[in-house]
């Protein structure tokens, strides 16, 4: 972990500690996770025990607290994308980038990732776009209505199947 590029972040905020979930994204945007170490520093260096910055970290289902692939493709599990599919769509998308085992982690998310760490996939609440599900999102690109027949088309945009 490079702590200047936590502090330049830390040095954005007026009053850090009352701005934890804008530092935790922007964390999270250069790492693509939240690492233990820089939630300790950050803990330290705005006077929040890390206890109360790790519960927000693993509350907000968008924090990611493990090293993860290249693009990350969450697939809404929320209601309205359940009953339109969502499973079979999350199964596809394993079958597609053959992923199969389950690595929870302590937080009770789960990521799969490929062995070439090109893509991590997991699952989500529900993106507030429920009038399109079932619906996947890949890194900040939402996808509605999508059809497992849609999938190698759409995983071919983040160079699924170039290798
Ligand atoms: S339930 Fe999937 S977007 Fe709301």
């Amino acid at each position: 972990m490079d702590k200047r590029y936590i502090d330049k972040i830390l040095s954005k905020y007026n009053e850090p500690s009352g701005k934890l979930l804008g530092i935790l994204e922007d964390i999270q945007e250069k790492e693509k996770y939240l690492s233990k170490e820089a939630l300790k520093y950050v803990s330290e260096k705005i006077g929040v025990s890390f206890s109360q910055i790790y519960s927000i970290a693993t509350f907000y289902s968008f924090f990611n607290l493990q090293p993860v692939g290249e693009h990350i493709i969450s697939v809404c599990m929320g209601t309205a994308c359940h009953v339109r599919g969502a499973v079979e769509i999350l199964n596809n998308i394993q079958y597609l980038l053959g992923v199969g085992v389950d690595e929870s982690t302590e937080d009770g998310k789960f990521f799969l990732t490929t062995e070439d760490k090109h893509f991590s996939v997991n699952t989500a609440r529900c993106f507030g776009c429920c009038s399109m599900a079932p619906v996947v999102r890949i890194d900040d690109k939402i996808y509605g209505y999508v059809k497992i027949k849609d999938l190698p088309k759409i995983l071919k945009e983040y160079g699924w199947g170039k290798k």
